[in-house]
């Protein structure tokens, strides 16, 4: 028995923690990183595309522009903001980006939730 909850309390302690993709949505949310790089994080304008890249890549990004290494102007507006995020945070917020999925949750719409008629 003892053995049993032995193994099963890290498996619990495991499910119980945030996983780094859902700490990385809270972060780009409550660090207003939508207000520029949007809500789906696919940039628009001046503002990049964050969704989909390559992890170490966005790393790579956010600790240069931490270091105020960004020679652009546009590197202005973005190196305040990275000098608030932690080698922890930069790595929870470049994995929901890398891995995000957020879109997909919402594509399915069921056949009896249909509108009938022109939806105005
Ligand atoms: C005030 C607007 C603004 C906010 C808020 C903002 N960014 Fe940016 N971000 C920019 C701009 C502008 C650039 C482009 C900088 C450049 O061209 O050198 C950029 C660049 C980046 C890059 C590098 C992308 C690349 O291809 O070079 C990353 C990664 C990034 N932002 C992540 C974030 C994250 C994560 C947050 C929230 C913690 C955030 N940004 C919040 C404006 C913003």
């Amino acid at each position: 028995m003892r053995k049993i909850i032995l193994l099963i309390f890290p498996m619990i302690a495991l499910m119980a923690a945030p996983s780094a993709y859902e700490q990385g949505k809270k972060l780009y949310f409550s660090k207003g990183c939508n207000g520029c790089h949007g809500v789906s994080a696919t940039g628009s304008g001046q503002y990049p595309s964050l969704a989909y890249r390559r992890k170490n890549v966005l790393v790579d990004k956010l600790k240069r522009l931490r270091n105020k290494q960004g020679n652009t102007q546009l590197a202005q507006l973005m190196i305040p903001i990275a000098m608030t995020l932690n080698d922890k945070q930069i790595d929870e917020v470049a994995t929901f980006l890398s891995e995000y999925h957020e879109n997909q949750k919402h594509t399915y719409v069921p056949d009896d939730s249909m509108t009938v008629g022109d939806g105005s």
